[in-house]
């Protein structure tokens, strides 16, 4: 069975919404799916590099905090190294997600983050391959509305809660990029 972890950090609960749409989309796709929440401090349990190296695909997600991953993330992220310096995490399929308030809101430096990241441990990044929705008619409930190629891209209005956003649209692009992730990793498996 694909294995895929999904490291994430959520500050209010938004993106946590996304990180469960990408976790169904890859498990409708028939992957086992590991979800890691980093914590308020930064941190996971011990384990999860070990679990991590037995992954087939990590998806990176955190919402976007001043223009960037938060911290949270970032001290995940520097954690690593201890694993890169073995290459533990090489070839393995990356993908990444992230929620904030505005529509563009610099989504895209953290994107960048995750894919920078993905490469410094020798993976495999793959995007949302999805179209585009940028017609007159389109609106936040249509599925990439917010034009991610690199990544699952999601708008929580500053005043709505978690049960009112991500809202509908953005949640299944999320799913569609777990069920590509879960795609492209079994293909890679062979
Ligand atoms: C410290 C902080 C910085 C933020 N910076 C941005 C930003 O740069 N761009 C943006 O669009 N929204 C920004 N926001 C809004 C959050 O991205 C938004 O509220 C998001 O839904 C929070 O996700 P979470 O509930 O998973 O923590 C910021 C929020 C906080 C608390």
């Amino acid at each position: 069975m694909t294995k895929i972890a999904i490291v994430y950090f959520s500050g209010y609960g938004h993106t946590a919404k996304q990180a469960e749409a990408v976790q169904h989309g890859a498990a409708a796709a028939g992957a086992e799916v590991t979800m890691f929440r980093i914590d308020a401090n930064g941190d996971l349990p011990e384990i999860t590099f070990e679990t991590l190296a037995a992954q087939d695909a990590i998806v990176y997600g955190s919402p976007t905090y001043m223009g960037g991953p938060a911290w949270q993330f970032i001290k995940f992220a520097d954690a690593s190294s201890k694993p890169w310096f073995t290459q533990a995490l090489k070839d393995k399929v990356a993908a990444g997600f992230t929620n904030s308030a505005s529509v563009n809101g610099d989504k895209s430096s953290t994107m960048l983050f995750f894919f920078t990241f993905s490469q410094q441990h020798g993976q495999i990044w793959v995007g949302t391959g999805l179209m585009p929705a940028n017609s007159k008619e389109a609106g936040p409930d249509d599925v990439n509305w917010t034009a991610g190629f690199a990544g699952a891209l999601a708008i929580s209005p500053s005043d709505a809660s978690p049960d009112e956003a991500p809202r509908q649209g953005d949640l299944e692009t999320a799913r569609l990029l777990g069920k590509r992730v879960a795609e492209v990793a079994a293909k890679l498996r062979g």
